[in-house]
Formats: C-alpha cells, sequence, structure tokens
C-alpha cells in the first residue's frame, strides 16, 4: 500500500541567518532526501539570543516562506538548533547491579543506569537538561560497549553527557517559532547538529573537533570513540570580526562586512593591495593587510583563549582526525593552515555531508548546521539511546517540570526532583522509542 512520504523539517536559527530545511523520507527507505532550504537574514537576534522577539519572529516567517516556496506545501512543525550562550555539557556516571548471578541487561536496566547516573547531577533552578547523551556504557568492567541490551554481566556502568541550558533561552526560542506559525517538535544544540552535519563516522571513530563559526557564537563539539564527550557554546563569531573592522577603520558596519569577505589570512594574498571603499559618498583607501591584522586578532583570540581553553583538559593525541571547521567564518580564505599552526593540530573546511542533496549556493559550510538538524533527527529515531532529547512539552513556559524547578527552595533538591520529574518524560519518550523499534 502506498504511504505518503513522511516530511522532516529542521530550523536553524542563527544570529545572522535562519536556514529551514525540508526533506521527505519514503516508508520503503530509511535515509531522509533534502527536498529543500528556506533562507531569511535574522533579526533580533544577537550571540545565537533572541533580543527583539517581534524582529525575531518576523525572520523565521520569513525563512519559512522562501522553504514552503521551494518544497510547495505548508510547514507545522519543525527541530529547531540554536546556539545561545552559556552552554555546557556535564560528564556524569551511573552504576546498577544486575544482579549475584549473570543476566542479559534489559530495557529497564538501561533506564535504571541512565537515571543512576543523571541523579549524580545537580542542576541549578534557572537551567535545564536539552540533551542526556550515553557516551560509554560497560559490563562488568570491559568498557567500549555500544550497546548493551541483551549483553550478560552482573554489574552495568554507563557515562552520560547531559547539555544544560538556560531555561529562558529555550522559553524564548520556542515562543518565538510557535509565534511564527511552527510547532517545535524538538530542539538541537547549535555544536551538536553542526557535528552532526559536517563529521564523517571515520572521524568521529578516530577523535576530532568541531567548531562551527558562525555570526554570534561558535559551536564546540568534541569527539572520542564516536561520541561527543563535551559540546558547548563560545560567545565569539564573525560578527565581532566585523565590529572590530567598523570600530578600528571607522567606517559602517555593512563596508566593514564587505571588506572583512575580501580578506586571507596568508600574507601573499594581501601583498600590498589596496582597496577603495565609498565611506558616506566619501572615497576611502585602505590597505587589505591592515584588515587583516584586525581579523587575525579577533581569530586568535578565539583560537587561543577560547578553543585551547576548553580542550586544555583532553590530550591533542585523543583527536588524530583534528579540526573541522564549519560555519559562515569557515570560508575566510587561510583559514586552515592559520587554525591548524595556532591549535597544532589538522583542519579540513567541512562541506555539509549531504552537499550534494542540496541546492547549490545554499550547501556550504554555512549550511552544515541545518544539514545536521536532519540527521539528528533520523539518528535520534534510529537508535533511541545515541541522543535522548528532553521532550519539548517539558520545556514550554509553564510545564510542570520548569514550575517545580522554579518553586523548590532547596537549589540541590529541586534539581534532583525537577531533574528526575523531567526525567520521567525522558523515560516514556525512550520507552515509545523503544516500542517502535522492536
Ligand atoms: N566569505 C566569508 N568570509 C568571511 N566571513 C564570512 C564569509 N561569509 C560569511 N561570513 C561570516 O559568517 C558569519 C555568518 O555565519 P553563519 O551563517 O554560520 O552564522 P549563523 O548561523 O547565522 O550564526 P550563529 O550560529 O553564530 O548563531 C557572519 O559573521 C558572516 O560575516
Ligand atoms: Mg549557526
Amino acid at each position: 500500500m502506498y504511504k505518503e512520504p513522511e516530511i522532516l523539517v529542521g530550523l536553524d536559527l542563527g544570529t545572522s541567518k535562519i536556514a529551514v530545511i525540508v526533506a521527505e523520507r519514503d516508508s520503503r527507505f530509511q535515509e531522509a532526501q533534502i527536498i529543500g532550504i528556506g533562507f531569511a537574514p535574522s533579526q533580533g537576534i544577537r550571540k545565537g539570543l533572541i533580543i527583539n522577539l517581534e524582529q525575531a519572529v518576523r525572520s523565521v516567517r520569513q525563512a519559512v516562506k522562501d522553504a514552503q516556496n521551494m518544497v510547495g506545501f505548508e510547514i507545522a512543525e519543525a527541530t529547531v538548533s540554536f546556539s545561545g550562550l552559556d552552554v555546557t555539557s556535564v560528564t556524569s556516571k551511573g552504576m546498577v547491579s544486575l544482579g549475584r548471578t549473570p543476566r542479559q541487561v534489559s530495557i529497564a536496566d538501561v533506564e535504571r543506569v541512565i537515571e543512576a547516573a543523571q541523579s549524580e547531577l545537580s542542576i541549578p533552578t534557572n537551567r535545564l537538561t536539552l540533551h542526556t547523551i550515553p557516551v560509554k556504557y560497560s559490563i562488568d568492567g570491559n568498557s567500549g560497549i555500544d550497546d548493551p541490551l541483551g549483553m550478560t554481566g552482573i554489574r552495568l556502568e554507563m557515562e552520560l553527557q547531559s547539555v544544560i541550558v538556560p531555561t529562558t533561552v529555550v522559553q524564548n526560542i520556542i515562543n518565538c517559532v510557535e509565534s511564527a506559525g511552527v510547532e517545535v517538535n524538538g530542539l538541537v544544540i547549535k555544536s551538536l547538529a553542526s557535528a552532526l552535519g559536517a563529521l564523517t563516522d571515520e572521524e568521529t571513530r578516530a577523535g576530532v573537533i568541531s567548531l562551527c563559526i558562525g555570526g554570534g557564537t561558535t559551536g564546540l563539539a568534541l569527539y572520542t570513540d564516536g561520541r561527543p564527550v563535551k559540546l558547548s557554546v563560545i560567545p565569539i563569531g564573525g560578527d565581532h570580526i566585523t565590529n572590530d573592522l567598523a570600530y578600528i577603520m571607522k567606517i559602517p558596519i555593512s563596508k566593514a562586512e564587505e571588506i572583512k569577505k575580501m580578506v586571507s589570512l596568508s600574507d601573499e594574498e594581501n601583498e600590498e593591495q589596496e582597496l577603495d571603499v565609498d565611506v558616506r559618498g566619501r572615497t576611502k583607501t585602505f590597505n587589505i593587510r591592515e584588515a587583516s591584522e584586525v581579523v587575525t586578532c579577533r581569530l586568535e583570540e578565539l583560537f587561543t583563549e577560547y578553543v585551547s581553553h576548553q580542550i586544555a583538559e583532553y590530550s591533542l593525541h585523543m583527536f588524530p582526525a583534528g579540526i573541522v571547521l564549519s560555519g559562515g567564518v569557515a570560508k575566510t580564505p587561510g583559514i586552515e593552515s592559520y587554525s591548524s599552526e595556532i591549535l597544532n593540530l589538522p583542519v579540513r573546511v567541512a562541506e555539509p555531508l549531504d552537499m550534494y542533496q542540496m541546492p547549490p549556493g545554499r550547501n556550504d559550510c554555512e549550511y552544515t548546521t541545518a544539514a545536521g538538524i536532519i540527521r539528528y533527527m533520523t539518528s535520534k529515531e534510529r537508535n533511541p539511546y545515541r541522543f535522548i532529547e528532553t521532550p519539548v512539552s517539558h520545556l514550554r513556559s509553564g510545564s510542570a517540570l520548569l514550575s517545580q524547578q522554579h518553586g523548590a527552595k532547596n537549589e540541590r533538591k529541586s534539581a534532583a526532583r525537577g531533574q528526575g520529574m523531567g526525567f520521567r518524560g525522558v523515560i516514556e519518550y525512550l520507552k515509545k522509542s523503544l516500542k517502535e523499534l522492536f
């Protein structure tokens, strides 16, 4: 019997642009096929945060309309990626006994061990867990187990990665997208979506760092053994470079943006090149080499202060696949060798893994996050253990989870209870997914 193809929609709420990606999945084939990408410049969003709701809603509407025109049908719901500040990922460990005599691990055991690892966390009242990502399972001390279900032992242990975000950031994002007429059916942090859109399986298995340098933020994801071991958002992006140029050269932002895109990070290419720019009706001459110094200054800050700091607790040997750059700033000529020298790792600039399915002009490194949302959606469905997401119904303003978190007096207690309640929702989701799977 013919079944209508399933439609998957991802909405990347960026500081510079909003991208709406639409994919179609035929029930006979598990892979999704991208059929359109809508685009609109972002307004009312700074450093990934909504600062003017009305403008942001208008931008979302515009991007959705653009996508609708491309695919020829209405978009009702989407999974949204966002960056925001103050995003952290925390590792916790859990252990459960399977009994005195060895037996097979059941779904209930996996739930118990996830819950045990979750209970180790203390979440402040104004934050919530967005993603719960099992990183490592071990049975009777044998680590590196990909899927523990059905395996035999007496002790199940796990390491969990939890992505913690400020509650109001998430609420404002849901509110913004839903005010634009699109229901939010899932949320994914930009760092994870970009990594999924850019990294090959070989790279994640070997160990790799994904850096998505966007307009207002840089998403960082560290992978070892195929799993993300750290996800965070750094508050620096291309807009900072533009602002620096505008300030130092005393030119309008729009001109600074133009000049920035002409700068190369390899010295030979900027060789005494001069540029005449019309500034408020007068021609001003700029030296591209000077502009490139401003650009490198900010990028140096990003790589040496922020990125190096975030990876300091790991040995560089853990990332033999090096660094994979994406986001608009990765288009800067010469950024590969420049960053490779600073960070002492091999660097490549990513195109989205699915670029051949994407329309020309909307398939470069600026669109890896958007493409990654679709991969996130399919991967979450295929393997419910990989990414457990707190259901959106628990995140909307006024949900039981949030009121419990906000109402509690004792921070630690409230965190445990609120978390427990949110986690029950997560467990329900996990159970449902597992039922569908088997
Ligand atoms: N050719 C280029 N050279 C240098 N920078 C560029 C180039 N093209 C785009 N950019 C910069 O990339 C940034 C936009 O990147 P991107 O579209 O990935 O950001 P975003 O997803 O909207 O923002 P964020 O992810 O930070 O919220 C802008 O600062 C833009 O100036
Ligand atoms: Mg982005």
